[in-house]
């Protein structure tokens, strides 16, 4: 039997759908507009079409988007006035500088200059300590797109052996967190794991963020596993008359792979549309907690 094949684009939709729905809650019930600042520094053309996104979406859920867009020279000192003027903002909730940021700034430096209860990137160090440590924190947007539809498919996660593969700051470490806080038994693996199949066999869930375009195949998988691939991985392929075009791929060996587990996420179209949809409900769990409102729960952890 295929796997059902986890619809992110769907999901991502629906989240938007929910925040949007909670912005009209908090404007006609509270009078409060959720506002979100996004600071670009140079022209970094993928960052552009990122940012671009995020934009066009915060308006499109009806929040405020305050777009802050610098010159690649801006001076480290401007960047962090910058922020500092954010942070006294009431009208902004949110805070997200695209990274990366250029060589002469210090990208820990700028990013713990952000008020932890505005960073919705949820990469500032007190909101890594939190999660950490399992209190009420801001998460990480990728990791947190993917609980969300861990939980969508699965409902409880309690006592499910989970594996992750890689262990970047921005989605290995978190991702691994959250599932512990989920009480999954959770293993993190990277490139030094030794045996790496025979670790993933043993995985309910396996959550992919290698970087290694379809380096996870199928016969590794545990039956009936459920398989979330946020790797995003451009490939060259050939044409049939030699010619050469550019396909966009996951960490696993998609094919193989839907033949043996039980749900996976496609690429594209899997995890990729939730992370912005995170960005916005972090926008509203900030929102709402800097109003000392209860955010909703299925807009968060
Ligand atoms: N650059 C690429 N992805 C991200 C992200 O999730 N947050 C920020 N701040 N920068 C990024």
């Amino acid at each position: 039997m295929t796997a059902t094949r986890l619809d992110g684009k769907l999901f991502a939709g629906r989240v938007r759908e929910r925040v949007a729905d909670e912005v009209t809650k908090l404007k006609s019930e509270q009078g409060i507009t959720p506002g979100l600042a996004v600071v670009l520094v140079g022209e970094d053309p993928a960052s552009q079409v990122y940012v671009r996104s995020k934009g066009k979406q915060t308006i499109e859920a009806g929040m405020n988007s305050y777009e802050h867009k610098l010159d690649e020279q801006t001076s480290e000192a401007d960047l962090l006035s910058l922020i500092d003027r954010l942070n006294n903002d009431a009208a902004v909730h949110g805070i997200l500088v695209q990274l990366p940021l250029p060589k002469h700034m210090n990208e820990t430096a700028v990013i713990n200059a952000i008020a932890p209860a505005k960073d919705v990137d949820g990469f500032h160090i007190s909101n890594v300590g939190r999660l950490n440590t399992s209190q009420k924190s801001m998460v990480p947007c990728t990791p947190l797109g993917c609980l969300l539809m861990l939980r969508d498919h699965h409902g409880d996660l309690s006592g499910l052996n989970a594996v992750v593969i890689g262990r970047s700051n921005i989605v290995g470490k978190p991702m691994a967190q959250l599932l512990l806080n989920e009480s999954c038994t959770v293993t993190i693996a990277h490139s030094r794991t030794k045996d790496l199949p025979d670790v993933i066999g043993r995985a309910d869930i396996v959550v992919a963020a290698v970087g290694r375009p379809e380096m996870i195949q199928g016969d590794w998988l545990k039956k009936g596993a459920t398989v979330i691939d946020v790797g995003i991985n451009r490939i060259e392929v050939q044409n049939a008359d030699g010619t050469v075009k550019n396909r966009l791929v996951g960490d696993v060996d998609y094919a193989s792979a839907e033949k043996i587990a039980g749900a996976i996420t496609p690429v594209p179209g899997g995890v990729g549309p939730m992370t912005i949809a995170c960005l916005l409900a972090n926008t509203i769990t900030a929102c709402c907690r800097a109003n000392g409102i209860e955010p909703p729960k299925d807009l968060g952890v």
